[in-house]
C-alpha cells in the first residue's frame, strides 16, 4: 500500500503514546515485580537492564524503523523488503503467532485486574487491622486464582473490550486512550512509592531491588531477564513495526524509542520501588509468583487512609495498561489478515480475536482444574523427565516470552543489521531526525545490532539449555 492510502497517526505524540502504551502494560506491574521476586532481585535487575540497553534499545529502533520504511506489518514488512519468496517473511510470521499465544493468556490476568477494580470499589480493600483481617485481603487472590468461572468470565469480558477497540481503528481507538492514561498511571504509581517509602520495610526493599546478590541469579533466570526485556518493550513479534508502519516518512525513530524504553523501565522500577516496601514491611514472601501484585497492593490498600479510592484508581490504571498493550497484540495479528490477505479490518479483529478468546480458556483454567493446571504441569514433567513442570498458563508464558520473543528479535536484528542495504538504512534513519548524520552514533547502534545483540541472545539461549 503506497504512504497516500495508508492511516496515519494523528500526530507524533499520539505515536509515542501508543507506543508507550503498548510497551507499558503488565509486563511492567504485574510481571517484572514477580519475577525479580523469584530470581532474588538485584542481580536479575542489573542483567534485565543491560538487556534493555544492549539488546532492547537498538531493536527497538530496528523494529520502528523497519515498518515506518515498508509501511506494513511484520509479514508484509519482511516479505516488502525482500525479494519474492525469502524465507525472512517467516520472522514476520513467528511474530504474528507469538502475539496470539501472548495476548491468550494476558487477557486472564488482565481479567485479575477487572475482577480487583470491582473489589476494591466494593471497599474490600479497607480498615483491616488485626493480622487475621490483613492475611484475609491476600486470601482473595487464592480465591479468584481457583475460581474457572470467573476466571472464564473476566476473560471473555476483557477480550470483547480490547475487540471492540481495535475494530474502531487505529486513531479513535488506540491514540486516545494513552494520552490521558500513561500520565495518570505514572502519578498514581509515583504517590504509591512515595507512600512506600514510609513504611519500615522500604530500606530492605531498596537493598533488594538494588543490591546486587549474585549468587542468587541462574541460568534460566538470564533467559527470564533477556525475555523479559523484549516482553516489556513489546519487541520481538512486530508490535513495534505495526506501529512505526503508521509513522509518515518525515517522523523520527530514535529520540522516540529512548522515550518509550525510559518510560517503560522507570514504571517497572516504580512498581518495584511501591510493590517490595509492602512485602518486607508485613513480612510477606517476595517469591511469591504470579499473585504478588494481588496480594501485596491491597494488603497497604486496606491499611492507608483512603485506601479504597486508591486501590480502585490502581486496578483501574492496571486494567488500562493491559488494555493498551493488549490492543497491540490484536492489532499485530489482525493487521496480518488485512494487509496480506485484504480481509476487512471488522472482520479480521473479530475473527482473530475470538480465535485468541477461545485459545485463551486453557490459561483461564490453569488455576482451578487439574487438566490444565496440576495435572497438566505433572504430565509436562513427565514428559520431559523433570521433576516440576509448568501448567498451561506458566508453559506458554514461557515458550513465548523467553524463546519465541528472543527469536524473532534476533531475526529483526539479523534483518535490519545485515540485510538491509546500508545507503537505504541510513537516509531513513536521517528522515526526521539528525541520528543516520552522527556516524558515531549511527554504528555504535548497527554494531549492537549486528554483532552485540544476535550473539548475547544466543549465548543466553545455549547457557538456558545447558549446551554453554
Ligand atoms: N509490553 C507489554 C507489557 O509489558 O505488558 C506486553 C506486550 C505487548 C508484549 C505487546 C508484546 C507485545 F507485542
Amino acid at each position: 500500500m503506497s504512504e497516500g492510502t495508508r492511516s496515519h497517526w494523528g500526530s507524533k505524540a499520539g505515536f509515542v503514546l501508543a507506543a508507550a502504551g503498548s510497551a507499558v502494560g503488565l509486563g511492567n506491574l504485574w510481571k517484572f515485580p514477580y519475577i525479580t521476586g523469584e530470581n532474588g532481585g538485584g542481580a536479575f535487575v542489573l542483567v534485565y537492564l543491560a538487556c534493555i540497553l544492549l539488546v532492547g534499545v537498538p531493536i527497538m529502533v530496528g523494529e520502528v524503523f523497519v515498518g515506518k520504511l515498508a509501511q506494513k506489518g511484520p509479514v508484509g514488512a519482511f516479505g516488502d523488503l525482500t525479494p519474492r519468496g525469502s524465507p525472512w517473511k517467516l520472522v514476520g510470521a513467528l511474530g504474528v503467532v507469538t502475539g496470539f499465544v501472548i495476548l491468550s493468556y494476558y487477557s486472564v490476568v488482565a481479567g485479575w485486574a477487572m475482577h480487583y477494580v470491582l473489589l476494591a470499589a466494593r471497599g474490600t480493600f479497607s480498615g483491616a487491622d488485626t493480622p487475621e483481617e490483613i492475611a484475609a485481603i491476600g486470601a482473595h487472590f487464592g480465591a479468584l486464582y481457583a475460581d474457572p468461572t470467573l476466571n472464564v468470565l473476566w476473560h471473555v469480558a476483557f477480550m470483547a473490550i480490547t475487540i471492540a477497540i481495535v475494530i474502531a481503528g487505529v486513531q479513535k481507538g488506540v491514540e486516545r486512550a494513552g494520552r490521558v492514561l500513561m500520565p495518570a498511571l505514572l502519578v498514581v504509581l509515583a504517590a504509591l512509592a512515595a507512600y512506600a517509602a514510609t513504611l519500615s520495610g522500604f530500606g530492605r526493599a531498596v537493598s533488594f531491588v538494588f543490591g546486587l546478590h549474585t549468587e542468587d541469579l541462574t541460568g534460566a533466570g538470564v533467559l527470564e531477564a533477556l525475555g523479559h526485556s523484549f516482553f516489556t518493550l513489546s519487541l520481538g513479534m512486530g508490535a513495534m513495526i505495526t506501529y512505526g508502519s503508521y509513522l509518515r516518512r518525515e517522523d523520527g525513530v530514535v529520540a522516540t524509542s529512548f522515550v518509550i524504553s525510559g518510560l517503560d523501565t522507570g514504571v517497572a522500577l516504580l512498581a518495584c520501588l511501591a510493590l517490595f516496601p509492602i512485602t518486607f514491611t508485613y513480612g510477606m514472601e517476595p517469591a511469591a509468583g504470579p499473585g504478588l501484585v494481588f496480594v501485596n497492593m491491597p494488603t497497604a490498600f486496606a491499611q492507608m487512609p483512603g485506601g479504597s479510592v486508591w486501590a480502585t484508581l490502581f486496578f483501574v490504571l492496571l486494567t488500562f495498561a493491559a488494555l493498551t498493550s493488549a490492543v497491540s497484540l490484536l492489532e499485530v495479528v489482525a493487521s496480518y489478515f488485512i494487509d496480506e490477505l485484504g480481509w476487512s479490518r471488522p472482520r479480521a479483529v473479530a475473527v482473530l480475536g475470538v480465535a485468541i478468546l477461545l485459545f485463551g480458556i486453557p490459561s483461564a483454567l490453569s488455576g482451578g482444574t487439574e487438566l490444565f493446571g496440576s495435572g497438566f504441569s505433572t504430565a509436562i514433567a513427565g514428559a520431559l523427565g523433570q521433576e516440576r513442570g509448568k501448567n498451561w498458563f506458566d508453559g506458554l508464558d514461557y515458550l513465548a516470552s523467553n524463546w519465541m520473543l528472543p527469536l524473532g528479535g534476533l531475526g529483526l536484528a539479523l534483518f535490519a543489521g545485515w540485510r538491509l542495504d546500508d545507503v537505504k538504512r541510513r537516509a531513513a534513519l536521517s528522515e526526521g531526525g539528525t541520528f543516520g548524520r552522527i556516524v558515531p552514533l549511527y554504528l555504535g547502534w548497527l554494531w549492537l545490532l549486528r554483532i552485540v545483540a544476535p550473539i548475547a541472545i544466543v549465548l543466553v539461549m545455549l547457557h538456558a539449555i545447558g549446551l554453554l
